[in-house]
């Protein structure tokens, strides 16, 4: 019944859009017959996807979920409850800029392209596909947390982020089935194939293979790795090819809510555990020490930072200077846009020694990006600090040093420790428990893990939300079991 309401509601919604279509969406696309039918040839595939690789156990349940419905400011979704199989996954692109320019690099200040160049189309198709490869992956790794909810509203909140990592999968295989015609067919089939974790067909990018099958580590993988999301989906929200720069842009819109719930997750696990400290032992009282929270920072922040790619990279010089992949903020932030005389200085390793080397910015733009990461990382390391302050217990969080337990890059292969010492193997693998979750770490985190289905109801080892969703009370029911 309410997944009919939800129907007819998005059905009645009077927008511009097309709504009634089998694939919501603002591109027209009933009036390219041809990509409407391979988009439509592709959705039972992604449905079958759903259903195998989705969330386990609650397909069949009402989620009071948000959906796009538009672009604008202004109300851009619609909240109801629905089915997750009957979610309305659509396309939706920013609106065009009268005479969009390249932004950047050597053909900055030339007409935007409408079409993939063709001596770009593969470095263009592989920055599309590996973005698209991380969207369903992260869905599969979360696929069994459901069943452990703290509560209903972090239950509605995975989900939540669950459909929309789909629909950001089908805004990259728009893209690949729209501008690359035979292999990005083949390219979008071979994205519901792959497995995060599987050794066989595993995902793209290594953190995208992690297992991530307890909140906290859902938290800290929402609060850091959609977080290099975030700045990979901003820089090609800049790119000179204008149909992904408009999927990009409104990308960033949904993506949004998703850090929230890994920052504001981490944030009330800080505080939970801060009262705890001061009732007694954190872990006889059914919390998690806050020593274990770090583990869980240091590794997932580590895991992250290594999705920029290698701090000097052709690719990075490659794609800027065909205005593929710009800065963050490239047109706000910088009056330069060639980047063509600049030169980055860094810390590299030499002869067994941290040395610094200067190289070609555009050779240095991942490391770049990382930069502006790690400053936006920073920020909401701040705020659990404060909710420690004003709990008044006196330990603090921090992120651990880049060049920590890097597998990417000029810092693989050597070894760190928190403050980014070069120091031996042997010694990183004395400490390394210290630093990095052990299993037995994992097992505890795991054993706090029960389900809390009770609407208002929460988990011992975890603080309430400070407000519910869209003016929503705590206590709503998000779900209906
Ligand atoms: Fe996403
Ligand atoms: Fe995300």
């Amino acid at each position: 019944m309410a997944t009919g309401n939800y129907q007819s509601a998005i059905g009645n919604w009077k927008s511009a859009m097309n709504l009634y279509d089998r694939i919501p969406n603002n591109v027209n696309l009933s009036e390219d017959k041809k990509l409407q039918r391979a988009l439509e040839k592709w959705l039972p595939n992604y449905l079958d996807w759903w259903r195998e690789m989705g969330p386990e156990g609650f397909q069949e349940k009402d989620v009071w979920l948000r959906t796009a419905i538009d672009v604008g400011s202004e109300g851009w979704a619609h909240f109801d409850y629905v089915r997750m199989p009957e979610y309305r996954w659509g396309i939706f692109l920013e609106p065009p800029q009268p005479d969009a320019k390249v932004g950047f690099g050597d053909n900055y200040g030339r007409p935007a392209y409408q079409e993939v160049p063709g001596e770009f189309r593969n470095a263009l198709r592989r920055i599309i596909v590996t973005q698209g490869d991380t969207e369903p992956a992260s869905v599969e790794q979360q696929r069994q947390l459901g069943k452990t909810c703290p509560s209903l509203y972090d239950l509605r909140n995975l989900f939540q982020v669950n459909v929309e990592e789909g629909r950001h999968l089908w805004a990259m295989v728009y893209l690949l089935h729209g501008y690359f015609g035979r292999d990005g067919r083949d390219e979008a089939d071979e994205l519901l194939e792959r497995r995060s974790g599987n050794p066989d067909k595993p995902r793209i990018l290594e953190a995208f293979n992690q297992p991530c099958d307890d909140w906290l580590n859902f938290f800290a993988f929402t609060m850091f790795t959609d977080r290099d999301g975030k700045y990979q989906l901003s820089a090609l929200a800049e790119s000179g090819f204008e149909p992904l720069a408009r999927t990009c842009q409104f990308m960033l819109t949904e993506e949004a809510h998703h850090m929230f719930v890994g920052d504001t997750g981490l944030g009330r696990v800080a505080r939970r555990t801060a009262q705890l400290m001061k009732q007694g032992d954190v872990r006889e009282l059914g919390g998690i020490p806050l020593d274990i929270v770090q583990k869980y920072i240091n590794f997932w922040f580590s895991y992250s930072l290594d999705l920029f790619g290698g701090e000097i990279s052709s690719n990075s010089a490659d794609f800027f200077a065909a205005g593929l992949k710009g800065r963050y903020k490239e047109r706000e932030q910088y009056t330069e846009h060639t980047a063509a005389n600049e030169t980055f200085t860094m810390a590299v390793v030499e002869d067994g020694q941290l040395k610094s080397r200067e190289v070609p910015l555009r050779n240095a733009l991942n490391e770049v990006l990382r930069g502006e990461y790690v400053k936006d990382c920073e920020k909401g390391l701040a705020r659990w600090n404060k909710v420690l302050a004003d709990e008044g217990v006196s330990e603090r969080l921090y992120l651990p040093h880049p060049r920590f337990h890097r597998h990417v890059g000029e810092f693989a292969g050597h070894a760190f420790d928190l403050q980014g010492n070069l120091i031996s193997r042997e010694e990183f693998e004395r400490r390394k428990s210290e630093w990095l979750p052990t299993m037995e770490d994992r097992e505890y985190v795991r054993s706090l893990m029960h389900p809390v289905f009770e609407p208002g109801k929460i988990a011992n080892w975890i603080a309430p939300p400070a407000a519910g969703i869209k003016g929503k009370p705590f206590e709503f029911e998000y779900v209906r079991l």
